[in-house]
Formats: C-alpha cells, sequence, structure tokens
C-alpha cells in the first residue's frame, strides 16, 4: 500500500508535504480560526517557508513577496472569497493548491473551469440509477465538490473561474453571499460550517472570455501573482521547482548534473528578455514572441534539458539540451516568432560572451 501512495506520479500537496505540515502543527501555538489545521501564521510559513523552534525546515513553496501571502490567508479567514489573479505560469494553481492543503489538510475538493463546466460541477448532481429506484433523496445526490466543502467546513477550488460560462458562475452568488446550497428537489439546504470558503483562479489573459459579473466580483478579494521582480528571483523558483521534479521523476539530482545552474540562468535570462522586449543590460531592444514564456515553461524547458543530458548524454547540463527546449518555447507562431526568434539569436546571443555554445546549439536546432 505504502508503495502505492508514494508511485503516484503526483503526490496532493498534503501528501507530499505531511512531514512539514504535521511539524508545523504541533509547533503552532498562535489562535486559529475554526476547522483550520493550522494558524494563519503556520499558513504563510508553509507557503513561504522558514525555520520552526525545534529546528525544522519548511521549504518555501512560493517565493515571491510576502505580502501576497499574507493578504491571500487573511481573507480565507474572512467571509470574502480569494480570486487569485496573474498571467499564465505564475503560480496561482500551485498557491491555491498549498493554501487548501494547509488550511484544511485536503487540496482535492476542485472544480476545473472550463466553457463546459455544467451547473452541477458547481451545485450538485444525481446518480440516476438510484434517481430511479429510490426517488430524489439523499441517496441519489451526488453532491459537488463545494458542496462537500461547506458541508465540512473546508477550503474548496475553483480552477480558472473566468472560462465558466456566465450562467454557471451566478450559482456561485448564493452560495458566497447566502452560505447556502439549496436543494429544491429535497425541500432543504446544505448550509455552510464555519471554515469553508473558496479560492478561485482566474488568468489575466482570459479577461473579456466570461468577464465575472460585479454581483460576484464583490464577494472575492482579489489579490494578483506578479510574475517573479528579478532574475535571481526567477532563478531560484526554476532551481527549487527542477529539483524537486527532477526527484519526483528520479533524474539524477542537478549537484550530479554539473553546468546546471548557469543552464538555468540562461534560459531564465532569454526567457526575461524577450517577455521585456529589452536585454538585461538596457541597452538592445529586442521583438517580443507571441508565447507567454512563463516561469511554469521554463521550468519544463531545464526539466526536459535533465533528462535528455541523464538519458542520452553525458551527465552534464549543457546548451545542447536546452536548445531545442526554448525554441519550442519561444517559436509557437511558425512565421512571426521564427523571425523574432532569429533576430534575437543573430543579434543578440552571437554578441554574447560565453554564449558560444548556446549560440551554435541554437543553430543547429533551428527549425
Ligand atoms: N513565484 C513562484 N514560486 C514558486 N513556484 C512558482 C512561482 N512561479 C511559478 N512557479 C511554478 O510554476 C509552475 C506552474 O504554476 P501554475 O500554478 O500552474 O501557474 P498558473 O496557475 O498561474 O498558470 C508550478 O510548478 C510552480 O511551482
Ligand atoms: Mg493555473
Amino acid at each position: 500500500m505504502a508503495d502505492l501512495v508514494t508511485d503516484v506520479l503526483r503526490r496532493h500537496a498534503e501528501d507530499a508535504f505531511a512531514d512539514e505540515l504535521a511539524a508545523l502543527a504541533a509547533q503552532d501555538d498562535r489562535p486559529r480560526p475554526e476547522r483550520w489545521r493550522l494558524s494563519p501564521w503556520a499558513v504563510a510559513t508553509y507557503l513561504l517557508g522558514g525555520e520552526l523552534p525545534d529546528g525544522t525546515v519548511i521549504t518555501p513553496k512560493y517565493i515571491g513577496p510576502r505580502r501576497v501571502v499574507e493578504v491571500a490567508v487573511t481573507t480565507l479567514a474572512t467571509d470574502r472569497a480569494l480570486l487569485l489573479l496573474g498571467v499564465p505560469g505564475t503560480a496561482k494553481t500551485w498557491v491555491s493548491e498549498h493554501l487548501a492543503a494547509a488550511i484544511s489538510g485536503d487540496s482535492t475538493l476542485l472544480v476545473q473551469g472550463t466553457a463546459g463546466t455544467p451547473e452541477e460541477a458547481v451545485r450538485y448532481g444525481w446518480n440516476y440509477a438510484r434517481l430511479l429506484t429510490a426517488g430524489p433523496s439523499r441517496e441519489a445526490l451526488v453532491p459537488s465538490p463545494l458542496m462537500r466543502a461547506m458541508a465540512d467546513g473546508r477550503i474548496a477550488r475553483v480552477e480558472e473561474l473566468t472560462r465558466i460560462p456566465a450562467d454557471v458562475q451566478d450559482s456561485l452568488i448564493t452560495i458566497l453571499s447566502e452560505k447556502t446550497l439549496p436543494v429544491p428537489e429535497l425541500g432543504t439546504e446544505v448550509q455552510a460550517v464555519r471554515g469553508f470558503n473558496l479560492i478561485a483562479t482566474a488568468n489575466d489573459r482570459d479577461r473579456g472570455v466570461n468577464e465575472l459579473s460585479s454581483a460576484l466580483r464583490r464577494r472575492f478579494n482579489t489579490v494578483v501573482l506578479p510574475l517573479p521582480g528579478s532574475l535571481e528571483e526567477e532563478v531560484e523558483i526554476v532551481t527549487r521547482r527542477v529539483e524537486q521534479l527532477g526527484r519526483s521523476l528520479r533524474l539524477p539530482e542537478l549537484p550530479r548534473l554539473p553546468g546546471g545552474a548557469e543552464e538555468i540562468r540562461r534560459v531564465v535570462t532569454v526567457f526575461r528578455e524577450l517577455r521585456a522586449g529589452l536585454t538585461t543590460d538596457g541597452r538592445t531592444k529586442v521583438k517580443t514572441p507571441s508565447g507567454t514564456l512563463s516561469t511554469a515553461e521554463a521550468i519544463s524547458v531545464v526539466t526536459n534539458g535533465m533528462a535528455l543530458a541523464a538519458h542520452f548524454g553525458d551527465g552534464v547540463l549543457r546548451a545542447g539540451d536546452i536548445a531545442a527546449g526554448v525554441i519550442g518555447a519561444v517559436v509557437r507562431d511558425p512565421a512571426a516568432d521564427q523571425q523574432v526568434w532569429r533576430e534575437y539569436v543573430e543579434g543578440v546571443v552571437r554578441e554574447r560572451d560565453g554564449w558560444k555554445d548556446f549560440y551554435r546549439a541554437a543553430r543547429e536546432n533551428a527549425r
């Protein structure tokens, strides 16, 4: 059994970090809101990292402004829900999962928002076999993750809220304002128990797809997750996540993959320069490609590079292992982005000290 649990491809935050959460709970003597596993302070420490009085090290999950996390955690202890907003790859989903894990010990009460999300996914549905044999009854009712979170006083999550059709979004209004979910078929309701709250995520880029109604928006405190402020910060995020992912993919660890730090820095530099339209030294303007070039994509470029180096190279992560990934992330639109990339390679990469190997790899991989 134990093996099955550690062999799942991706563990939920509450399992993967069970030790840290237990240590925090044991040493946390601050007041906890009802049904919270931890105090707001301990939740923030779980997200941002720190060291406990007994020396237990809490690894940082989110790297970014402390205040952002503090406001997010505090919101969840009030009667307003939390909306995490930001461009793709700014860790909205990641932060939402860890908040739910730390507060409720359960990050799985999740509704995935899409254009096709039906009302049943937000409210409740019916088990038709039971409905036919037993008629409308508690036993025939299939609660949504939200309904379960309300009944148990836990945190529910809604991913990509703005992709959900407006009429389905509207069913959230009663839940968030009245804290109840009526079930007219049974002449009853499910009232939210203390500890219930909701974390929704939405992409900045989706704005206008299904703009939130003002009635719904009023129920949320919005917290914007920023892009990493500096090169150093982004390098740290990528390094940490690549180490963690490498472990769970059973790849050789970074220290045994010399060259890792240098290549991570290179990928992040390229991404930041193309995103900003300007080189790091502020001297050369470059064109911006159509893709987002998010931190999340940088993480996957490096992880793939590590797999290449481990399985087909000599174990050293080199420019040649990351070049194809970088090009894949940059060149999304074959016509326009290709030109942007070529100009960047010839105008910036070629001239840069110590980047000869990357220049060569970029040319070899050119499509
Ligand atoms: N500031 C950050 N701190 C920690 N990890 C980050 C940060 N920004 C991005 N990541 C990583 O990027 C990956 C993707 O983030 P995700 O939550 O899916 O983004 P979003 O939902 O905003 O599109 C996650 O693995 C996360 O660890
Ligand atoms: Mg997301």
